[in-house]
């Protein structure tokens, strides 16, 4: 029978996704790993659930527990490739005590894909990333930043033959779900409004104003994280319809980029510096432009320029509903 092991159930993405897999899919075991103790209840009440305590430190024991379970579920970790290895470990060892090929499904990210321009003005391609095409999907290395090395480990296993690698790739995701599973305990990692957000404020926050890069028509592409939860669901559908005739080189056709829509970096500016006013993070709601290398920790996401297709998504009938990144942020407390 197959069995899950489950990184990230107390995130923003994993949190909310647990919900709706577990309406779907009651009976599969699952192993959720994690540091965090508030959740433990909650977890167990979902049936058929072990809950394993421990830190991305750990390498060992997710080495152990990879070894032991037949898809893992990576909602965690995209850009640390310790951990990465270590659930590829686990993977080549149950293929050689029971000779089967683990499942291993990957939350991987599209910062991946930002131009690296430094002028914070829009710069149109001719050929943005596609997610349906296999050949631009072989483009992706480690040199990919920040989620890359991870990826990277993840298709030389899939090319050996020793593992079954699925991805879904989130572009900056905004909003909490109301399906997150820390919800009804009032679980403080339920109501945060995700990690894009996150490093965005403390930008603007250690700055004191909204920032973007020369004339700010530069874009990124973000998601809500409820439409991040039914692109998932979609793809372990495919998971479940694929997974026995999978072959080495499909690893390239299996990418699924979620953006929603494309935002320009000095709306987005506007948005964050309005919503850090709020908070009292900032004295004023004012955004300047500066150059790229005043412009923080998070210069990279203002001033490049993120153009990709989610052809692929598409394919399986995703159909992103929002609400947009404004209306969530004016939601937020
Ligand atoms: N949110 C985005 O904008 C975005 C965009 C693209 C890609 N992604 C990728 O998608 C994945 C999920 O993102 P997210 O925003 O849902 O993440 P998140 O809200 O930051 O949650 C991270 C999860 O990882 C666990 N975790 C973190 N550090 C750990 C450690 N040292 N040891 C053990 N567990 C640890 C946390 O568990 P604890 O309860 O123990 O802290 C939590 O369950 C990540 O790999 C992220 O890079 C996210």
């Amino acid at each position: 029978m197959a069995t899950i092991l489950y990184l990230g159930v107390s995130g923003q993405i994993g949190g909310a996704f647990i919900t709706s897999f577990r309406e779907k899919y009651p009976e599969i075991p699952i192993t959720f790993y994690l540091r965090s103790v508030e959740l433990d209840g909650a977890l167990r009440n979902l049936g058929n659930t072990t809950v394993v305590h421990g830190t991305f430190d750990q390498l060992h024991e997710i080495e152990k527990l990879a070894s032991s379970h037949s898809l893992i579920f990576n909602f965690a970790s995209s850009m640390d490739p310790s951990v990465t290895d270590a659930i590829l470990r686990g993977v080549r060892t149950r293929k050689s005590q029971t000779g089967t090929m683990s499942v291993v499904y990957h939350l991987s990210g599209a910062g991946n894909f930002v131009d690296n321009s430094e002028s914070g003005d829009y710069i149109p391609t001719d050929h943005p990333f596609d997610d349906a095409n296999p050949d631009d999907v072989r483009t992706i290395t480690a040199a990919n930043l920040p989620n890359g090395p991870c990826d990277e480990l993840l298709f030389v296993a899939a090319n050996k033959g020793e593992a079954k690698v699925y991805f879904v790739c989130p572009g900056g995701t905004y909003g909490h779900s109301e399906r997150h599973i820390g919800r009804s305990i009032g679980l403080a990692s339920a109501f945060a409004p995700g990690r894009w957000i996150d490093y965005m404020t403390q930008n603007i926050e250690s700055l004191g104003f909204g920032v973007y890069v020369g004339s700010g028509t530069s874009v990124f592409g973000v998601v809500h994280v409820d439409d991040i939860v039914s692109l998932m669901m979609l793809v372990y559908q495919k998971i479940l319809n694929t997974v026995n005739n999978y072959e080495p080189e499909d690893v390239y056709r299996y990418w699924y980029n979620g953006i929603y829509s494309e935002e320009p970096s000095k709306k987005v500016a506007a948005a964050l510096a309005k919503l850090q006013a709020r908070r009292g993070k900032i004295t004023s709601f004012e955004t300047k432009s500066v150059a790229y290398k005043d412009a923080g920790f998070t210069a990279r996401y203002i001033a490049g320029n993120m153009l990709i297709e989610c052809n692929n998504s598409k394919s399986l009938g995703w159909a992103p509903q929002g609400p947009d990144l404004y209306t969530t942020l004016e939601q937020l407390e």
